[in-house]
């Protein structure tokens, strides 16, 4: 199968003391930390930004996946890449007529460039961005609705996982929102390899053995 990721939301993070909240996810065995840029249009939350992201970026070398939950991503392609983002991944809600032009400025600025659909989008809009000649190295099929975290998970997201890993078979598949222990078995059956995970891994007494459990789910 495909690697597994196992990206902790640090949308559950104290904002406050994000170094020592990333070195913390990292020590308990982290492979990415997932960054949550929201602008508070199209999401009603508003969260972080470049300039959160390269500061924290000086305290640590780890990949920064940056989900972008915005109306403009384009606007976001070069200070994200300045600010030292690893992956850049948009909505393809917002992105029918430029996704082409994103793909290609989000790998000129060093970046990974993902798509992004929400759990009303058909997956069918994301084929043309994964079969291009460009084409785009994740997709995130969100299992919540975008904008807030601690939501339930929602299991009819499931049958996009399980038709785009069968056509897709290397393909890095992310899901997002409502997952751990609970959760994790369904999703990696259906073919998610990397996981992001808010609120179970920052809530728990224990977050390393969370992490293992999400990861061993996805590895057996
Ligand atoms: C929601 C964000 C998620 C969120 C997940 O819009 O994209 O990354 O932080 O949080 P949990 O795991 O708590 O659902
Ligand atoms: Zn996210």
């Amino acid at each position: 199968g495909v690697a597994a990721k196992i990206a902790p939301s640090m949308l559950s993070s104290d904002f406050a003391n994000l170094a020592s909240e990333a070195h913390r996810m990292l020590q308990f065995g982290a492979d990415w930390l997932h960054m949550d840029i929201m602008d508070g249009h199209f999401v009603p939350n508003l969260t972080i930004g470049a300039p959160v992201i390269e500061s924290l970026r000086k305290h640590t070398k780890a990949y920064l996946d940056c989900h972008l939950m915005v109306t403009n991503p384009l606007d976001y392609v070069e200070p994200l890449g300045k600010a030292g983002a690893s992956g850049f991944t948009f909505h393809v809600e917002v992105s029918k007529e430029n996704w082409q032009e994103l793909i290609q400025r989000i790998k000129s600025k060093g970046m990974r460039p993902g798509v992004a659909l929400k759990p009303g989008t058909p997956i069918e809009e994301v084929f043309p961005l994964v079969e291009s000649e460009n084409p785009v190295e994740m997709v995130l099929v969100m299992t919540v609705e975008p904008g807030f975290g601690g939501q339930k998970f929602m299991l009819d997201t499931m049958d996009k996982v399980r038709t785009l890993r069968k056509k897709f078979p290397a393909l890095d598949i992310e899901v997002d929102g409502g997952l751990g222990p609970s959760t994790i078995e369904v999703a990696a059956s259906a073919g998610a390899n990397c996981i992001v995970a808010g609120s179970s891994v920052f809530g728990a007494a224990e977050p390393a053995q969370v992490i293992s459990i999400l990861r061993n789910s996805v590895e057996e």
